[in-house]
C-alpha cells in the first residue's frame, strides 16, 4: 500500500480515544459509526498508510475497546495491519495525546528528529497533501497545526452576555488537525505545564504556544471537517458519496 520512502522516525497517532457524547450514539463512539462501508475511524487510518510516510501508525483507543479496534481494522483494512499498532488512549484528549507519546517512546529509540503526527480519528476527510505538508513543517518549524481562514465573525464575551470584542477576522483561523511536533519538543512544553494549565488544556498546539515556541500554519481544507454532532455525520455520509460518484 505504501507509496513513498519511508521516512524513519515518523508517527502517527489517530486520537480515537473519545466517548463521543455530543453525538448521543449510546451503542458506540461516534469514530466507530458506519461511514459509507467502513467505521469512520478505518477511512482515517487508511489515509496515513496510504501516504507510506510513516514507521507506525498508532490508533489510540479507549481501553476496553482494544480487541474490537483490532478486529475492525483486520476486517475492513487487512492491507493497513501491518503499520498499525492499537493502544488505549486516555481520559481526555491531552491524556491521549501523552499516551501516544509514551507508546512511541516504549517501543521505539527516538531522537530530536522523532516526528509526531497527531490527527482526530473523526477527520475521516483528511488528504495526502495535509498530511504531508504537516511532517514538512514540522520538520522545519518543530511544530504546526492545520488550519482554515475564519469564515464566520467571531465574537468574544467574556461574561456570555454581552460582546467584550470583535477581532479582526483577517487574523482569525479555525483549527483542524493534524497537528504535527517534533516529539522531544512537544513532550518538554507538555511537562513545563503547569497544572491549571494542563487542566484546560484543549489543544496539544496550545503546550507548544504557551512554552513560546513557533508553530507553524498548515493549510487545511473545509473537507477536512469534524465529525461531532448528528448533523456532522449526515454532511460526511453525504461528502462521502459525493467522492464516490
Ligand atoms: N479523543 C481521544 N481521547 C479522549 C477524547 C477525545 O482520543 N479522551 C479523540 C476523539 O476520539 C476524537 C478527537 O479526539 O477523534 C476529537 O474529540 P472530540 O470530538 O472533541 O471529543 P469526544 O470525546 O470524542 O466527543 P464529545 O466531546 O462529544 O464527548
Amino acid at each position: 500500500m505504501p507509496q513513498n520512502p519511508v521516512i524513519h522516525n515518523t508517527f502517527a497517532a489517530i486520537l480515537a480515544g473519545g466517548s463521543g457524547s455530543r453525538m448521543g450514539s449510546a451503542d458506540k463512539p461516534k469514530q466507530y459509526m458506519m461511514l459509507g462501508e467502513k467505521p469512520v475511524f478505518v477511512h482515517t487510518v487508511e489515509k496515513f498508510v496510504a501516504t507510506g510516510a510513516f514507521d507506525a501508525v498508532l490508533v489510540m483507543c479507549p481501553d476496553l475497546l482494544r480487541q474490537q479496534t483490532t478486529d475492525l481494522l483486520l476486517k475492513y483494512a487487512p492491507a493497513c495491519a501491518p503499520y498499525v499498532v492499537v493502544c488505549a488512549g486516555g481520559a481526555t484528549r491531552n491524556d491521549t495525546v501523552c499516551a501516544a507519546i509514551a507508546e512511541v517512546e516504549a517501543r521505539w529509540i527516538t531522537d530530536d528528529d522523532t516526528l509526531l503526527v497527531t490527527h482526530d480519528a473523526v477527520r475521516p476527510f483528511v488528504d495526502h497533501r495535509i498530511i504531508l505538508e504537516n511532517l514538512e513543517a514540522a520538520a522545519r518549524v518543530g511544530a504546526c497545526d492545520t488550519v482554515i481562514p475564519a469564515t464566520d465573525t467571531i465574537v468574544e464575551s467574556l461574561d456570555g452576555d454581552v460582546i467584550s470584542s470583535i477581532p479582526p477576522r483577517q487574523a482569525l483561523y479555525q483549527g483542524q488537525t493534524p497537528q504535527s511536533f517534533r516529539l522531544n519538543l512537544l513532550k518538554r512544553c507538555l511537562e513545563a505545564l503547569t497544572q491549571e494549565e494542563r487542566d484546560s488544556l484543549t489543544d496539544a498546539c496550545k503546550a507548544v504556544v504557551l512554552a513560546d515556541e513557533p508553530v507553524a500554519l498548515v493549510a487545511g481544507d473545509a473537507a477536512n471537517m469534524k465529525i461531532t454532532y448528528p448533523h456532522d455525520l449526515r454532511i460526511a455520509r453525504a461528502l462521502m458519496e459525493d467522492q464516490r460518484a
